[in-house]
Parts: structure tokens; sequence; C-alpha cells
């Protein structure tokens, strides 16, 4: 990639806003609009250079606004339409961008489409849903299972048909072989468009065109007891279907009718599939998220191969992207250890492609422990004591010590991490060896470090316990060497000097050619 020819969705960092957990204004204890203008300054000082933000629309929150009633408005819990352009502004006047969440693949059950379209078999927008006759026997129309437990189809008495639902039963699916489905969403992204934002990030994009067949989903042979129920079966006629990617790369069209704008799609697939959503020359997502750090085994080996096969499956020209963190899987501080979050900031920070933050990362938030009677999410309420609770990993910003951290001056719709007092955004910013400086700090030696953004991806032989690679822009080098272990290591890299250590005490430092690794952690070398 020529630095010249880049775009801000290349070069920048995204950084995801929670919004419910991001920071209240009026004492609710949920997070708004007004409360992430109010924290733009610390955005800025943290150096990312734009926000994707949890969908803010009208919902009645059975999935926390995954579930949405009004695609081109705004909840009251989050603010107003006008607070939402206030946000805006202030946003691109900081050089932050907005990024919108996107959630075609379907609406709430109180959404004014459903409402009609569960009314009579003869509504206009009966067909803008998938809906099917029960078998001869009054059973489901096909196995196929909901993510969120139990069938994916509900049967409705009133019309004496199955609906078919890839989530909550309170989250029926559009239909996405209707044309008229498809001119009412590309509708609403060209009215936030017009608007000024800067691109969206688009719930469960493979989910959105299921088989016209509608066969019958096979066994998962695969499937690890214990797991959640739907990876019983493989999602081979309900999702990832062929002419999925023809409503991929109109939504793509439909970005590109205004300047500058990015498709993000979210794709939980194995990284062959995943690269797919990339389209037809390059005519699909700009980014389809590549979540494959997030389930990683944390060993350097496995992460070495597994970016190898990413870097080895893009398609020419293809801008790779990176994710460590988001809102439905379990805090890197938690997976990896207090230790190691250290290590993979530093690998998602100097990695070839789009990295994208969650926020509470940057300061180590860890997932925090969620009560039987405290439990929010559908998910875990449907599907109890397995560990699918995404609740722990949604707790307010540790903003500072005070009282509910700064976050509400009223009582937290989640609990706050029990560390707060220490491990919150203020106390670590004068920190000048917390994780939060070292967030800070590489994310500012990316952006003018332009082999980490642009440079080539060109791993070292990997060792058991050290993950090495180079970067190389026109002929420069960069080093980044990672102590997966706690064991000290050393490695031939070259000689040069460091730019940063994980443990902030390193900057200047002489490298002669061997490079010595303390237990935990990551260094950046400039090679001579
Ligand atoms: C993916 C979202 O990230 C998750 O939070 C949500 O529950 C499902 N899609 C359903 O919209």
């Amino acid at each position: 990639m020529n630095k010249a020819a880049s775009v801000w969705w290349q070069a920048g960092t995204i950084y995801q806003i929670y919004p419910r957990s991001f920071q209240d204004s009026n004492g609710d204890g949920i997070g708004d609009l007004k409360g992430i203008v109010g924290r733009l300054p610390y955005l800025r000082q943290l150096g990312v250079d734009a926000i994707w933000i949890s969908p803010i629309f009208p919902s009645p929150m059975a999935d926390f606004g995954y579930d949405i009633s009004d695609y081109i408005d705004i909840h009251p819990l989050f603010g107003t339409l006008d607070d939402f352009d206030a946000l805006l502004e202030a946003a691109h006047e900081s050089g932050l961008k907005v990024i919108l969440d996107l959630v075609p693949n379907h609406t709430s059950d109180e959404h004014p489409w459903f409402v009609g379209s569960r009314s009579s078999r003869d509504n206009p927008k009966r067909d803008w849903y998938i809906w099917r006759d029960p078998k001869p026997d009054g059973s489901a129309p096909t196995n196929w299972l909901s993510e969120f437990g139990g069938s994916a189809w509900q049967y409705d008495e009133a019309t004496g048909q199955y609906y078919y639902h890839a989530f909550l039963d309170r989250q029926p699916d559009l239909n996405w072989r209707n044309p008229d489905v498809r001119d009412a969403i590309y509708e609403v992204m060209r009215f936030w468009m017009r608007r000024g934002v800067d691109g969206f990030r688009v719930d469960v994009i493979w989910h959105l065109i299921k088989d016209d067949q509608f066969r019958d989903n096979p066994a998962n042979p695969n499937y690890v007891a214990g797991r959640p129920p739907h990876e019983t079966l493989v999602t081979l006629y309900s999702a990832d279907r062929p002419e999925t990617q023809d409503v991929v790369a109109e939504m793509r069209q439909v970005v590109d009718e205004f300047e500058d704008r990015v498709l993000i799609g979210e794709v939980y697939l194995p990284i062959d599939r995943l690269v797919a959503y990339y389209g037809e020359n390059l005519g699909g997502a700009h980014l389809p998220f590549n979540f494959a750090l997030l389930s990683a085994p944390w060993h350097a080996p496995d992460i070495a191969d597994l970016i190898a096969r990413y870097e080895a499956a893009l398609p020419l020209g293809a801008w790779p992207n990176w994710v460590l963190g988001n809102h439905d899987r379990p805090r890197v501080a938690t997976r990896v250890g207090e230790a190691q979050s250290r290590v993979a900031a530093m690998l998602l920070l100097t990695l070839r492609g789009t990295p994208t933050l969650y926020y509470g990362d940057e300061i180590g938030m860890k997932q925090v422990p969620i009560a039987p009677d405290q439990v929010q999410d559908p998910f875990e309420k449907n599907v109890p004591g397995i560990g699918v609770g995404r609740d722990g990993c949604r707790t307010p910003m540790q903003w500072a010590s005070e009282t509910h951290a700064g976050f509400t001056s009223g009582v937290p719709w989640l609990p706050l991490g029990d560390d707060y007092r220490e491990n919150n955004a203020v106390a670590l910013a004068v920190d000048p060896q917390s994780i939060l400086t070292l967030y800070v700090k590489l994310i500012a030696l990316r952006k003018r470090t332009p082999e980490l953004v642009f440079g080539s991806y060109d791993p070292m032989e990997t060792q058991e316990a050290v993950l090495a690679y180079r970067r190389t822009y026109d002929d420069q080098s960069v080093l980044i060497a990672l102590n997966f272990t706690g064991e000290p290591a050393s490695l031939h890299v070259g000689a040069g000097e460091v730019l940063v250590s994980t443990e902030l005490d390193r900057e200047g430092e002489n490298v002669p050619g061997p490079l010595e690794l303390r237990g935990n952690e990551g260094v950046i070398v400039r090679l001579r």
C-alpha cells in the first residue's frame, strides 16, 4: 500500500463505543450521546481516528439496541437527532470519523414493518419477513436454531405460520430476497450518510440471505460439549449463502454514492470464507471484520500461523484489519491475562491492517463477574450457566476513582469493575508506565511510522515463546518481538534502537543484534 494513495480507514485506528456504558450525562445510569461528546477530548488524547457506536436507535432493548424499531431516529435514552448532529459535528471538529451500527438482518418485533407483516397474510409487508407454513405435523419448517437458544422459528397463532429469527424471537429476520426491503435499508443508509456519518459497521452481514429451498442444516461433527446449543448444527443453509455477496455489493454501491465512507462487515467465519466478503473485484465490504484474535489460543506459534493464513488468504489489494475485543466477547485483559494484555496491545497496533479497539481495553478493563440476579443479556438468560453472558464485557467505563467511576451520578445499569478506584482513565493517564500510556504511545507511534501502517508484513522464524516480524516500507524497517510467555527470551534481530517496550522503560536503548526480552515483554525496534 502506498501512503499517498491511502484513505482514513486504512491509516487510522477505530474505537468501538458501547453507548450504554461509555458516559452518562443525565444520571439515569445509562450512557448517552451528550456523554460521548464530553469524552471526545479523551479520545483525541488517546489518538484514535474513528469511533464506531453500537446501536443508538429507538428499540425496546430486548437485545440492547440490536432490535431496532425505527432506523432513522435516536432512542430517547441516548438523546435526540439534534444531539446526534451535535455529536457528529463535535467529533468531526476533533478530527474523528463516526461509524454507525447498521442492523439490517432483523428488526425489533415492534418495528411497524413487522407489526404490519404479522397482522395478516395479505398485508403489503407480509413478504418483508420470512414466513413459512408449518410442516404437516405442525412443527417448524426447518431445524434451524436461534443463536440465542431454541428453534429459530416462532409460530404465530393469528396467521398460522412461522417466522424466522436468527436471534431472539423479538428480532424477526427481514427477507433480503425482497427488493423493497433492500431499497428501504439502502434509504436508511443514505439518511445517515446525508447527515454526515462516515460509514457503517453492518451487523451479522453474513446472515442476510437464507437458503431459497429451506433445507435443514447438517449436524456439526465438531460440536464441543458445553458450547452453546446452536453450534450443534452447521449453518450451511441459514447463513453465508452465495447470494449474500450480491447484497453486500449493493450496500457497497450505496456507500460509494457518498465520498470517503467505509463499509465494515461483521463476519464470524473461517478465514477462507471471511475474505469472500471483500467481494468480487473488492466490490464488497472495505473491511470484513477479522475476529481471529478473539478466539485464538494465546500462544506465539498459533498466532503466527493465523496471521500467515490470513495474510495468504487476502485477495490482491484487500486491506487487512484486526480486532482485539468487542461487546460480544470476553475482555482481552481477562482472556489473555493482565501481563499479556500489553503484548496484545502491541500486537494489535503493529500488525498490518486497521486496528479496532474496544472501549475500556486501553485501560485494561477486565471481564466483570455478574451475579445471577444482575444478568441483563438475553443470551445468558436463554442459555444460562455456560459462560456465554456478555454483560461482563459491557460494564461502565472506568473513568475516575470517584463514586461509580465518574460514569454516572445515578445507579449504573450494570455493575462496575471492583478495581475502578485504581484502574481508571484519570489515574492511568498520569502513570508513565500504565497500559493507557502504552496505548497512547503505540497509537502515536503507528501514526508517525509509515512502516507500521503501510509496510509489508515479514514474519521471522517463530519460536515457541516469541512472535517476531518486520514491517518494511520504503527500505526502512521496524522489528516487533513479542514474548508470549512469562519467561525471559532472546533472539537475534539485527542492530537497531528500541522505539518502545511494553514496559515503557527502554526507549532509545541500543540493540546490538541480539535482543533480550523479559517475560511478557514486547519490543519495537527501529532497525539500522
Ligand atoms: C451481533 C451483535 O454484535 C450482537 O451484540 C447482537 O446480539 C447480534 N448481532 C444480533 O443483532
